[in-house]
């Protein structure tokens, strides 16, 4: 068969993301009991801990391209460090044990365990320049959205493209001071907001995703995650745009030095240039995308997303695990 469906149809060919999903629920499982305990280096090192352990259980050559920083300030996972058995497909991978760490130690909402992979060499490392401005819709949004047009604007054209008002439009954004005029502005524009604590990752699914409140994910947040969540995104059909945004001249000169574009608007496929992208999610703590871990007397119950760009699935996995096989590994 030469179609490309026939081909995909008689070779089904392997979704890592499915055996990637244990490590993230590994990960949420072991920050359980940092839940509200207000320590984020305990609930992070433990979710670290466990997301290394199965990572290593898996057949590919994993690039860690984004981390949990340089090997000399993280021992494990940091960027450049091979993960996996060494055998089976060369990729880049995007690992945050825990977006939202800070939501995990308070107890709150929304904290999720990530992975995104794609093929070796198409992962862009912004990890120099902290943060970038982000935007980020459903399939809607392409050709319609503009990252450097007023927010006002890109609220009216969405909701065009969407056939609803502007008025119903959700805009997720990150709470922080330095928002407060694009609060402003989105409010004004008649759009509602959906104030984020932390973890923009989820925001951006969110955005994309069919059935949620969320149409739209605005605002400045970490680059590592905008790059994570373009995985996401190429492999829901959406829009992201992003430009960096760095904090002094020191950082835009290490960016640069990184062959990092400045004043320049990445797409999708800049941030990753393969079409075949991966991204997994398990919830740590209740949140709008995945559920938070919970336990059930014997039974630990884990609720993760598995997005992968091939085939265009977006698979729901629920899983039950034996408590008892938690305790001391
Ligand atoms: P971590 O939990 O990994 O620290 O990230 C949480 C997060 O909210 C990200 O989702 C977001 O991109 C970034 O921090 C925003 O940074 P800041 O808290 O400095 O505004």
């Amino acid at each position: 068969m030469s179609t490309e469906t026939g081909t995909l149809f008689l070779h089904p060919d392997r979704n890592l993301a499915l055996e990637l999903v244990r490590a993230t629920e590994a990960a949420a499982i072991r920050a359980v009991p940092f839940i509200g305990k207000g320590d984020k280096l305990g609930a992070d090192g433990a979710a670290v801990d466990a997301m290394r352990k199965f990572l290593g259980t898996v057949d590919f050559d994993g690039l860690v391209v984004i981390g949990e920083g340089e090997k000399d300030n993280a021992p494990m996972l940091f960027n450049g460090e091979h993960v996996g058995t060494g055998r089976g497909p060369a990729c880049d991978i995007a690992v945050d044990p825990i977006d939202g760490t800070s939501l995990t130690a308070a107890g709150r909402q929304n904290a999720i365990s990530m992975i995104a992979v794609s093929d070796r060499g198409t992962m862009l490392d912004a990890s120099s320049v902290f943060y970038m401005d982000k935007i980020v819709t459903g399939a809607e949004g392409i050709g319609i959205i503009d990252i450097h047009r007023p927010i006002g604007d890109n609220i009216r054209a969405l909701a065009k493209a969407k056939g609803k008002r502007p008025e119903d439009i959700v805009v997720a954004v990150l709470d922080r001071p330095r928002h407060a005029q694009l609060i402003d502005d989105i409010r004004e524009a008649g759009a509602g907001t959906r104030l984020m604590l932390d973890g923009d990752v989820a925001g951006g699914i969110n955005a994309a995703l069919y059935g949620t409140r969320i149409d739209m994910c605005v605002g400045i947040g970490g680059s590592p995650e905008g790059v994570a969540t373009a995985c996401a995104i190429k492999a829901l059909g959406g829009e992201i745009q992003t430009i960096l945004y760095p904090q002094t001249d020191d950082e835009r000169q290490r960016g640069m030095d990184a062959g990092l574009k400045f004043d320049h608007v990445y797409t999708a496929n800049e941030m990753v240039s393969s079409d075949n992208t991966f991204f997994v999610a398990t919830g740590v703590t209740d949140g709008g995308l995945v559920k938070g871990v919970r336990r059930y007397g014997p039974i630990i119950r884990t609720e993760s997303i598995v997005l992968r760009s091939h085939s265009g699935t977006i698979r729901r996995i629920s899983a039950d695990h034996l408590a008892e096989k938690w305790l001391d590994h």
